[in-house]
């Protein structure tokens, strides 16, 4: 059964309320699903995920949550080549914040992008000032994306 990381960045809660509610997606769609609230660089490396899905909300000024950060730090660090890793990703931001607007989302996806990862499809973006529980955008979303991107796995 292939694998798939939701890898999740989160202040509130609201990106692991995400991952939660469309773990079970992918489930039906063939997928051994892990969360991994304290992501760490080996759960987007070595074969360990066939497939990743980034679910990360914007603190601050456009940076990235706390539980984020040794992640980034990591990666910038660690510089591995990405280039087997296809990844989707669902930014939470609030379009209140201006230029900043999912700040944290935009960026990491350009980092991935950078180490030669490829992103299936557009990222999502979910603006808290148009919905207020962000799963809400994601579950039709990521339902959308499965088929979109023939992820289901026979
Ligand atoms: C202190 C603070 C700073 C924030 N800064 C930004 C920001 O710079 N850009 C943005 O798009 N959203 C910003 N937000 C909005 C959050 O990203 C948004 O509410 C998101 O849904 C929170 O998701 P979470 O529950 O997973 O942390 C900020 C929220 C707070 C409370």
């Amino acid at each position: 059964m292939p694998k798939l990381n939701i890898l999740v960045g989160t202040m509130y809660g609201g990106a692991l309320d995400v991952a939660e509610q469309v773990k079970p997606l992918f489930e039906q769609a063939g997928y051994a699903v892990t969360i991994h609230e304290q992501p760490s660089v080996d759960d987007i490396v070595g074969g360990d995920a066939d497939l990743v899905l980034f679910c990360v909300s914007t603190t601050g000024s456009g940076d990235f949550p706390g539980s984020f950060v040794p992640f980034v730090r990591n990666l910038r660090e660690k510089s591995p080549t990405l280039t087997s890793l296809r990844y989707g990703l669902i930014a939470l931001g609030d379009s209140s914040y201006g230029d900043t607007f999912c700040g944290a989302g935009r960026a990491l996806d350009e980092l991935l992008v950078d180490h030669g990862a490829t992103r299936l499809g557009e990222r999502l973006e979910v603006d808290a000032m148009e919905t207020f529980m962000a799963d809400d955008a994601a579950v039709p979303w990521v339902e959308e994306w499965i088929v979109a991107q023939q992820l289901e796995v026979a």
